[in-house]
């Protein structure tokens, strides 16, 4: 294994989340491709990110851009063929970048091959790889509902029963429990994996499995646009024997040597760090990484994050690795999540260095390392589903999907034409080019903080402990036998004066305000708003 004092490479990695479409447009048709990001992979590199994860590229009718997969050996079109995603693994080989695709295969479109097979007629080999059940008097078999809308189960006329879906009709579910199915992802895994391709993010792989049964949900009372909502999903998702399929997929991935599967554990807010955890078994045997969301849901503050993430480590089974993520394709952008104004660019500092100080692999979501904010997407704009599904109440996801602001040019340099989604107009201000050029732009903190995490094995790999101190501000220690780190987080907008460092001499190594070399030791230590101070116990 390629390890770094012991450890595998996605425990020491910086992993960047990119979705596709919207990252890089080289053949100027208004959406990003493989041959964007191969583009974009100096400028990654540069970055210092060791992995990226590509939300999905395989051929699919895009209702829901790309997570309803209708050939897992294919390339869309739209994103280019399989040798532009071939020399984008040997380029980022070459730049020593990894790469992770998305696996959806808690269902497929209703036009891959499997489907249509599956519903020529009930007596299909593959008929079982669905997952299909009679009509209750005419009715749906249960009261469950799909999470984009309506009820979850979807009427086939000419084979005269429902089939289930839990997100589009367009997304039928597949059934896990056939072993023949099982299989056939398996094969499909493995095409990747024998191309090289170094791990796969399951999506939400905590839906796999459904009641035998097809019991009801429960119901609960709420306010909330989604009547998916209204229910208790205690029989459509999170089954116990879930943990059996992941161990299978993990046992077929470690016959290739240093892969990675990471899952998303989707729950609904405020998160729920011990189902997640749940999901990586004794720590070596399910998933190797999950998605927590609770940092996701979290509100601005010292104390709430400090309280997701005690939570989330203490969830955690011995052996087993945390990761951390504030951002992705699904929720609002971390740095409009927390405000605007004149703190949110000190704000999403104080997050970034966070994230990239936590004890855990650090997920970035692209735009995020310039402080990318939600878009303004209008309703003749829209193009998520579930956006057009629940307008006005909700506004879905497009938001933050809007092109990467890579210059001043047109289109935010994106594409030379109009994009897929309208780029958001603060890109005059907000992009790549003048944050390479600003010293002390979101940018640059990003990239120097992701260095200084490369020479310090305590910020990579070392223990984590809470420093408890009555000022509301995060702080903790990393350390290894060697070494000891201190990160002191302000979250506030007021100066803050911790009580005691501890008796030790520190040097700051990095931070917002503090000069990089200066010592400190004992009661001489103020924060002002704001600050990040990254210090270095001296011997
Ligand atoms: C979770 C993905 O992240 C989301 O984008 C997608 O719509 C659903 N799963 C369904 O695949
Ligand atoms: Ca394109």
């Amino acid at each position: 294994m390629a390890r770094h004092d012991n450890h595998a490479w996605w425990q020491t990695s910086v992993i960047y989340q990119i979705y596709p479409r919207s990252f890089y447009d080289v053949n100027n048709d208004g959406i990003g491709d493989l041959q964007g990001i191969a583009a974009q992979l100096d400028y990654l590199s540069d970055l210092g990110i060791d992995a990226i994860w590509l939300s999905p590229v395989y051929q699919s009718p895009m209702y829901d851009f790309g997570y309803d997969i209708s050939d897992y050996r294919r390339i869309d079109p739209v994103f280019g063929e399989l040798s532009d995603f071939t020399r984008l693994l040997k380029e980022a080989r070459a730049r020593h970048i990894r790469v992770i695709m998305d696996l959806v295969v808690n269902h497929t479109s209703h036009v891959h091959a499997w489907f249509k097979d599956a519903r020529t007629s009930r007596d299909s080999p593959r008929r079982d790889w669905y997952i299909w059940h009679d009509g209750h008097h005419g009715n749906p078999p249960n009261n469950w509902k799909a999470a984009f809308g309506g009820n979850a189960w979807e009427w086939d006329e000419a084979t005269r029963q429902f089939y289930l879906h839990s997100f589009l009709p367009q997304q039928p579910d597949l059934n896990w429990r056939n072993a023949n199915l099982r299989q056939a992802v398996k094969d499909e895994m493995q095409y990747w994996l024998d191309l090289g391709v170094d791990g796969f993010r399951l999506d939400v792989v905590n839906f796999f499995i459904k009641d035998q049964r097809l019991r009801n949900n429960p119901l609960t009372i709420g306010h909330t646009p989604r009547p998916y909502d209204l229910q208790k999903h205690l029989y459509d998702r999170n089954r116990p024997e879930n943990l059996a399929i992941i161990k299978e997929l993990r046992q077929f991935t470690d016959r290739f040597t240093d892969r990675l599967l990471i899952g998303e554990v989707y729950t609904p807010p405020p998160g729920d760090a011990a189902l997640s955890a749940s999901y990586l078994g004794n720590g070596r045997d399910a998933l190797h990484l999950a998605f927590d969301f609770s940092m996701l849901y979290c509100r601005y503050g010292a104390r709430a994050f400090r309280d997701a993430v005690e939570c989330w480590y203490t969830a955690l089974p011995e052996d087993s690795w945390p990761c951390n993520v504030l951002s992705n394709h699904d929720q609002p952008r971390s740095f409009s999540r927390y405000g605007s104004g004149s703190g949110a660019a000190p704000r999403a500092k104080v997050l970034a260095a966070m994230l990239l100080t936590l004890r855990g692999t650090p997920f970035l979501y692209y735009g995020e390392e310039i402080g990318m904010a939600d878009g303004k997407i209008g309703k003749r704009a829209l193009q998520d589903p579930v956006g057009k599904k629940y307008w006005p109440l909700y506004k879905g996801r497009d938001r933050a999907r809007t092109p990467m602001q890579w210059s001043t040019q047109p289109h935010a340099g994106f594409s030379r034409v109009k994009p897929w989604l309208p780029v958001n107009p603060d890109y005059t201000d907000v992009n790549v080019a003048r944050q390479t050029e600003d010293p002390d732009s979101i940018l640059n903190f990003y990239k120097n903080l992701i260095a200084l995490r490369r020479t310090k094995p305590a910020l990579q790999h070392g223990d984590w402990t809470y420093i408890n101190n009555d000022v509301a501000a995060m702080a903790y220690y990393r350390s290894t036998d060697d070494s000891c780190m201190a990160v002191w987080l302000n979250f506030s907008r007021r100066a803050k004066t911790p009580v005691v460092l501890n008796p030790h001499r520190w040097e700051v190594v990095f931070g917002t305000h503090k000069q990089p070399g200066t010592v400190l030791q004992g009661f001489d230590f103020h924060l002002a708003p704001y600050e990040v101070a990254i210090l270095e116990q001296l011997k």
